[in-house]
């Protein structure tokens, strides 16, 4: 199993979703399912600082991640990429009963698979699964992320990456046993050798 943290941009996904195809393992985007759950929360007239709303529409909520984000079976597979959702994840993704919900989502579905897994995230190494066999935290420059993040904007990208890092529960931080890799003008293609290298080779 192959944790791969990071902030917005970083290439998490992108990292994640290349390098479970080049192993044929299973991929779990996780801030997909934080921002599915935000989805719900904005459809359901809740405030995403209504403590005790969101959790109750997290703990029941029904998440797929693949072959499209769906939340209580409707696709959500566009709108969790919108300005609301990206403006209000964070306060959904800093409550530790929405937490709670998704990370027992996230280990039931490690444990389902047959073969191996990459799971990208904020936590995955750190709090979700502390002995994955490896466990990666990328970086990119500030420009590079929003340059990534396409219509996102910097400000909005670097507040969002505040808020993940300083929250009480589970806050972005890179686990003392994960390889650093700064993705800054390296193609995805280099960034997946390096870490397939490091899974061959024992430490
Ligand atoms: O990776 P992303 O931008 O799709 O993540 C969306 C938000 O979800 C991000 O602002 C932080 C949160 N998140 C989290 O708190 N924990 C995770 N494991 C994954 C994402």
């Amino acid at each position: 199993m192959v944790a791969i943290d990071g902030p917005a941009g970083s290439g998490k996904s992108t990292v994640a979703r290349a390098l479970a195809t080049a192993l044929n393992w299973s991929f779990l985007d996780t801030g997909a399912m934080y921002r599915a759950v935000t989805t719900e929360v904005l459809a359901c007239g809740v405030s995403p600082d209504d403590v005790d709303g969101v959790a109750a529409i997290a703990s029941a909520a029904v998440i797929a991640t693949e072959p499209v984000v769906r939340i209580n079976g409707r696709d959500v597979d566009q709108e969790i990429r919108g300005a609301p959702v990206n403006q209000a994840v964070s306060a959904v993704a800093a409550n530790p009963a929405v937490r709670a919900a998704m990370v027992s989502r996230q280990r039931a579905w490690v444990a389902a698979q047959t073969r191996g897994t990459v799971v990208e995230g904020r936590d995955i190494g750190t709090v979700v699964f502390p002995n994955a066999s490896l466990k990666v935290f990328l970086t990119a420059s500030l420009s590079e992320r929003a340059r990534r993040r396409g219509d996102e904007g910097a400000t909005s990208v670097s507040r969002r990456d505040d808020a993940d890092r300083a929250r009480a529960v589970s806050p972005l931080r890179r686990a003392s046993d994960a390889i650093v890799i700064d993705t800054t003008g390296r193609s995805i293609d280099e960034v997946v050798k390096e870490i397939v290298t490091c899974l061959k080779t024992p430490n």
